[in-house]
């Protein structure tokens, strides 16, 4: 599948301090090859209910970034594979495509990152010998618009390219690319960049032929004999993920550079599959993602570096009907394309991120005992300024009864609850009402019990291009025999490497 990323809208972000604790963060690839692409206002309306603040794009798509403008989202912009060469060959086009799909959205738009091409080295490797030279013009377009301290470039790597990941302490770079891996550290290195890097559990799992244990791919406890331990560093690793980081941090230090930070840009799991595929589950997806979000929220760190939390872009936003390949290509979404969620996060306690199983169950409600004055005075805002359709609540409607300022404030409020994505701060009302997980719906007054979605928003629509993506570049990389390749690639190395003491 990762040829075919190329493809996608990618939505990734921010940057601004990997290795400081605070500023870790989970963010969202957006892929657009969906039969029914959502309007940008529509993703970006997902987004805010959603309350995802990072995301990625496969592109720089003017529709998206205008959608994205004051919004506090921090967007990762792409150079896709297809420009990558106009772009490593001259500095003039370089500068031109930072032009025109950067400066011009900035600051509106929070573009923090710029990802030059996504897994080059694997799948367009005739590019590899222009790659550093593409970051580089891209650097110094920033450096000239004196925007390099805001905007970070790097470009996505596919874990293929480390070898013997496991133990990862005698991981390395394929020797083949060192040629281009080492100038490409040391212009990360001096640019306070970051090392990003594609994680897919789901790949090394499958491809291990049961030598990996899925619960170890999907952050299960292991029992204690089941835990991989590397017998160099005698650290304990308790689920891939972390052996994939802590082999790019040994793969680094193979060739002396110890202090890049690694974001991850890529890693999710897929909840449908083929019947040959029968590990792509909601089930798994669900208990992936959401350990995944716990792990990198919890900023854990990994054995090599414990406390250094690594940001991840979560792969990916929609569930992408017209992907090719297998199945399970075309479901590794969170979100279906109105807008509806996939599976419901089991998120508890991380943080106000996504449909969580939590979210799925509250509401807002008038404090009991609340004063009715300003319970009255309330209402009317919420009815008022706040938008909400109170027409339900008219006499011969079906939340008139009880006719009282309590119920019917408690109706409004928790419309405006919901229609705000139930964001923070957004059931208070002056501190009259709460959030409860009592379902205050009765007969046949029902209340929101889920948030806005985006699937019907109507905001108003900035002038946006087409946001379709699929017709704007060649058709070689949708290809099967991209797929294929990359998986003989991915199952190469795992048939060399994996040993799970
Ligand atoms: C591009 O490179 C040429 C020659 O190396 C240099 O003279 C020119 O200033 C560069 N232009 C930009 C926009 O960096
Ligand atoms: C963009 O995001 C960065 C990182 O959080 C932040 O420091 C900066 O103030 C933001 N810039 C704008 C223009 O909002
Ligand atoms: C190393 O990279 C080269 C060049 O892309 C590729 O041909 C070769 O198959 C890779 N080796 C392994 C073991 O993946
Ligand atoms: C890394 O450093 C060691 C010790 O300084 C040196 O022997 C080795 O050649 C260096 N390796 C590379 C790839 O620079
Ligand atoms: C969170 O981190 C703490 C220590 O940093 C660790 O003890 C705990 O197991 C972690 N929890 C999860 C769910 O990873
Ligand atoms: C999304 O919105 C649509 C239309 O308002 C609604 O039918 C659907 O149930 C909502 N789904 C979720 C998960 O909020
Ligand atoms: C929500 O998720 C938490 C943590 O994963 C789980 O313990 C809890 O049972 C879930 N609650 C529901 C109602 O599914
Ligand atoms: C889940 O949803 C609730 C209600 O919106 C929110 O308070 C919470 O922060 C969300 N996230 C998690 C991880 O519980
Ligand atoms: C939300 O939870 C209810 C039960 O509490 C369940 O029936 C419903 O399917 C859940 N919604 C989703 C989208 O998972
Ligand atoms: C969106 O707005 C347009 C124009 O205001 C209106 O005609 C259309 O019915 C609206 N669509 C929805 C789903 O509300």
């Amino acid at each position: 599948m990762e040829t075919n990323k190329s493809m996608l809208f990618l939505l990734f972000l921010a940057v601004s301090a990997v290795f400081a604790d605070e500023d870790v963060f989970i963010g969202v690839n957006i892929g657009t090859e969906l039969s029914d692409m959502p309007h940008p206002t529509q993703v970006v309306a997902l987004l805010k209910a959603q309350q995802i603040r990072h995301v990625r794009l496969f592109n720089a798509d003017r529709g998206m970034l205008l959608a994205l403008a004051n919004t506090g989202i921090k967007v990762a912009v792409s150079v896709p594979n297809e420009q990558i060469l106009g772009v490593g060959q001259s500095n003039t086009t370089a500068a031109n495509w930072v032009a025109q799909n950067v400066v011009a959205h900035y600051p509106a738009t929070n573009i923090t990152t710029i990802c030059v091409g996504s897994e080059v080295l694997s799948s367009l490797p005739n590019a590899a010998p222009i790659l550093v030279n593409a970051l580089k013009f891209v650097h110094s377009a920033l450096l000239a618009s004196n925007l390099d301290r805001q905007i970070k470039v790097s470009t996505p790597l596919a874990s293929t390219i480390i070898l013997d990941s496991f133990p990862p302490s005698q991981a390395f770079f394929n020797h083949t690319l060192k040629p281009v891996l080492v100038p490409l550290l040391k212009f990360l290195q001096s640019t306070n960049s970051y090392f990003m890097l594609n994680v897919y559990p789901y790949y090394d799992y499958i491809l291990s032929n049961g030598v990996i244990p899925l619960d170890y791919a999907l952050f299960n406890p292991l029992a204690a004999n089941k835990e991989a331990v590397d017998s160099n560093t005698l650290l304990h690793y308790t689920n891939v993920f972390d052996a994939m980081i802590d082999a790019a941090y040994f793969a680094m230090e193979d060739v002396n550079i110890t202090n890049i930070p690694v974001v991850v840009t890529e890693s999710g799991w897929p909840s449908m599959g083929d019947s040959n595929e029968p590990d792509a589950t909601v089930e798994n997806a669900n208990t992936y993602n959401s350990n995944l979000i716990k792990h990198v929220l919890n900023k854990t760190g990994t054995p090599k570096h414990p406390g250094i939390a690594v940001s991840t872009y979560l792969y990916e936003l929609y569930n992408e009907d017209n992907k090719a390949g297998p199945l399970s290509e075309k479901n590794w979404g969170l979100f279906n394309n109105n807008g509806t969620p996939v599976y419901i996060l089991r998120l508890t306690d991380s943080g106000s991120l996504f449909a969580n199983n939590t979210s799925n169950q509250t509401y807002c409600a008038a404090k009991e005992g609340a004063d009715s004055k300003m319970l009255q005075a309330a209402l009317d805002w919420a009815c008022g300024a706040g938008k909400v359709d109170c027409a339900p609540m008219l006499q011969g409607e079906p939340c008139y009864e009880p006719d009282n300022v309590a119920a019917h404030a408690t109706y409004a409020f928790n419309a405006y609850y919901h229609m705000m994505g139930r964001a923070p701060g957004t059931c208070d009302f002056n501190g009259v009402a709460t959030i409860t997980t009592t379902n205050p719906s009765h007969g046949s007054c029902v209340f929101s019990s889920i948030g806005r979605n985006g699937t019907f928003l109507n905001g108003t629509a900035p002038a946006i291009d087409s946001t379709s993506s699929s017709s704007a570049y060649p058709v070689q990389y949708l290809n099967n025999n991209a797929f294929s390749i990359t998986l003989m690639m991915i199952l190469g190395i795992l048939g060399l490497t994996v040993v799970l003491l």
